[in-house]
């Protein structure tokens, strides 16, 4: 079965090398391979919490999206798409608040480093806290649980709203779920092997030291000259360097292949001169950037292109979420007031809601579709077989509800406790298992009754 592998990149910034080296590069590479389902997005609702300038915004979702395409990022096979694109996710995530405890995001990290710096200048707890900055890791469960995505390659400071998004749906699964997981726990991909890349002064390569070196923007001869900027100790030319304590051999070696990399090494030992190593470090970062640097200077003055490539992305992407956020309405309680088990009939009855026998989709362990028929108190009638396809599932599941009176025709019993459901003579669906042959007659009453 395919992983689903998701992740978000926030649009306030201009991508830099340590985000390449460090995101987008492996990113691109995972999303290559066969047995990944990569859902990759632009979280521009994430943006906002941090930057409130538009301008700024809206500039970084276009860098950004022309940085992954330049990248290599292939829209046909990876789902790419822009965050406040797909509604569902806003609605989840309101959804999500309902579940989640205060007491829970108290705790988040982020929050807590707003209070501790309130605390030290003397001012009140919550000063310059806004309500999308406290509440930021139910949006992000969200963006991750609507696609059910089974890993989610983020950076350290990540862990902990991984933690919280498990938290999350763990508390939906139980609250509304009755027996259904709706939601997937994710789990967070940390790589210990991507280099963290150092930038002009030694510390992480981040936009908030204002020590970075842009990917592409500014060109080669911005690249030349973020690079003439890097700090190195006042060894001359002769002299020899340690390669360990240099950040400049840091960013090289994220670069060079490992024979290149040792070579560079000596030759820092031997007593190469910083001017040349730089310009060596030059060369090799703008060969593997100038192919890419042009197809992104080429995306940049198209917009139009980008913005078709996102709708389709969105499509593609709601295509798996609008289905599933219907489930999720139905699951706690936001139902169509007619028909369905919805309907709440008679005065008399007003205040509890009918309970109906219902379908319910999942995915099993291994990654296939299925459905299970329960009973208006909860119980399991049936259970599908698996699907590849959550189509054909849910054509199947249209088909056995629609099949009204000829239920009879439908079933197979087998052996003593057991009983089978078949179309067109295939087996689609399996009975609960029963302990007696009573049991097993009362399911497929019971089945019966749902169906007619
Ligand atoms: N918060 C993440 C960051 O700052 C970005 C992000 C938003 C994200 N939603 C996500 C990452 C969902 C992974 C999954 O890096």
């Amino acid at each position: 079965m395919n992983t689903r592998v998701l992740t978000g990149i926030t649009t306030s910034g201009t991508p830099h090398l340590g985000n390449y080296v460090g995101a987008i590069r492996p990113a691109v590479e995972a999303s290559r391979r066969a047995d990944v389902d990569a859902f990759y997005f632009l979280a521009d609702y994430h943006a906002l919490i941090k930057c409130e300038d538009a301008d700024r915004i809206a500039r970084s979702r276009l860098e950004i999206a022309a940085t992954w395409l330049a990248c290599g990022l292939d829209p046909a096979s990876v789902t790419f798409y822009r965050q406040s694109d797909v509604p569902e996710i806003p609605e989840l995530c309101w959804m999500l608040t309902c579940v989640t405890a205060k007491g829970l995001m108290n705790r988040a990290h982020a929050y807590k480093a707003s209070v501790d710096q309130n605390t030290a200048k003397g001012v009140d707890d919550d000063d310059g806290v806004t309500m999308g900055l406290f509440s930021y890791p139910v949006l992000m469960a969200a963006d991750i649980l609507l696609f059910n995505a089974h890993k989610v390659p983020v950076g350290r400071d990540q862990l902990q709203h991984l933690e919280m998004a498990r938290d999350i749906a763990q508390r939906f699964n139980s609250q509304f779920g009755r027996g259904r997981d709706y939601f997937v726990l994710p789990e967070a991909v940390i790589s210990e092997d991507v280099a963290v890349l150092p930038g002009l002064d030694g510390r992480k390569m981040s936009k908030s030291y204002n020590n970075t070196v842009p990917l592409f923007e500014g060109g080669a001869r911005g690249l030349k000259s973020a690079i003439a900027r890097i700090v190195t100790d006042s060894r001359g030319p002769g002299e020899p360097k340690d390669p360990d304590n240099s950040h400049l051999y840091l960013i090289y070696r994220a670069f060079a292949k490992p024979e290149q990399a040792a070579l560079f090494r000596s030759e820092l030992i031997a007593g190469l001169g910083w001017g040349d190593a730089k310009r060596m470090l030059c060369e090799l970062v703008e060969a593997e950037l100038e192919p890419m640097r042009d197809h992104y200077e080429d995306l940049i003055a198209h917009p139009p292109r980008i913005e078709e490539i996102l709708q389709a992305g969105a499509h593609k992407a709601r295509s798996v979420a609008t289905p599933f956020i219907h489930e999720l309405r139905d699951a706690v309680g936001l139902r169509a007031l007619v028909g369905g088990a919805a309907a709440v009939s008679g005065k008399g009855q007003a205040a509890k809601s009918v309970r109906e026998a219902r379908f319910v989709s999942f995915r099993d362990d291994a990654g296939q579709f299925r459905f299970r028929l329960l009973s208006p108190a909860g119980e399991e009638i049936l259970c599908s077989v698996g699907f590849a396809d959550p189509k054909e599932a849910g054509k199947i599941m249209g088909r056995l509800k629609s099949s009204q009176g000829d239920v009879d025709d439908l079933v197979q019993i087998q052996g003593e406790t057991g009983f089978s459901v078949a179309l067109d003579g295939v087996v689609i669906a399996v009975g609960a298992a029963c302990d007696t042959a009573q049991a097993r007659d009362r399911l497929v009453a019971a089945l019966r009754a749902a169906l007619t």
